[in-house]
């Protein structure tokens, strides 16, 4: 497999389950500063490409090169450590927890003596918490009991969740899905910004939203890529008009 400037290079990736090929000889280059939006119909293989990308499922074969590293094998935590961030479709917040707490929980610290119990909230993590809060706009509602936010908040904040890390790589799996429209506007600017220092891949259904964020767009189709470019490109492909965007 080749060395590579990108921030992430998948090269022949292939999984299969019972004998079923979900990701198929797969290559995916991303820059850094780069979003990339993943779209293609339900079954196309999405989601699995982040499991796989973030150590959740184990390829058959091929390649998955982060910074250069392979990663291909190599531990959930490791991965998240190394600067890759994957939100899932559903939101795992702390309902019970406020907005503050989400986040301050969220902030990577070693394991001490203690594990994350001998947590103290230091000057350093209330700084990055409220840095993330204004990022994701919920800077106001810092006191807030996390169950409490509407669905849009309660996405935004597992968004901020995953900055407290500070991954160079974010994934996030169906962002938008049950969000009104104002809340989806708001989306679209938040990743536009949170991409500003780090790359982020998106998978996304509403091509309204996917033309508003998508740097490059990847379609995706029975496990393999069918067709990758800007929007406008990708969109006037008649491949894409077939298995996808005609419906
Ligand atoms: N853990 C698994 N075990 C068996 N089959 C799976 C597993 N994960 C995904 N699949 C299958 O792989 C295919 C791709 O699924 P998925 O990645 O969820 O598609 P998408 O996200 O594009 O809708 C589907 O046919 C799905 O049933
Ligand atoms: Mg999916």
């Amino acid at each position: 497999m080749s060395n590579t400037d990108f921030l992430l290079a998948v090269e022949d990736l292939s999984v299969s389950f019972d004998g079923f090929k979900a990701i198929d000889a797969l290559n995916l280059y991303v820059d850094r500063g780069e979003l990339r939006v993943v779209i293609g119909p339900n079954g196309a293989g999405k989601t699995t490409l982040l499991d796989l990308i973030c150590g959740r499922t184990a390829a058959s074969s091929g390649s998955i090169k982060f910074k250069n590293v392979e990663m291909t094998s190599m531990a959930e935590f490791r991965i998240v450590r190394a600067g890759i961030g994957r939100k899932f479709q559903t939101p795992s917040i702390y309902e019970n927890l406020s907005v503050f707490q989400n986040l301050e929980v969220s902030f990577p610290r070693g394991r001490g003596v203690f594990g994350a119990l001998a947590f103290r909230c230091t000057a350093d993590v209330r700084e990055r918490v409220q840095e993330v809060a204004d990022e994701i706009g919920l800077a106001a509602l810092l006191p807030t009991e996390a169950g409490l936010l509407s669905h849009g908040q309660k996405q935004w904040l597992e968004i901020g969740m995953l900055l407290m890390q500070d991954p160079e790589l974010l994934m996030l799996d169906e962002p938008i899905a049950g969000m009104s429209v104002r809340e989806r506007e708001i989306t679209a600017e938040l990743l536009t910004k949170i991409c500003q220092n780090r790359s982020m891949i998106v998978i996304e259904h509403d091509m309204e939203f996917v033309a508003r964020i998508a740097h490059k767009v990847t379609v995706m189709h029975q496990g393999k890529i069918l067709a990758e470019g800007p929007m406008d490109q990708v969109q006037n492909d008649p491949r894409v008009i077939d298995v996808y965007l005609g419906h």
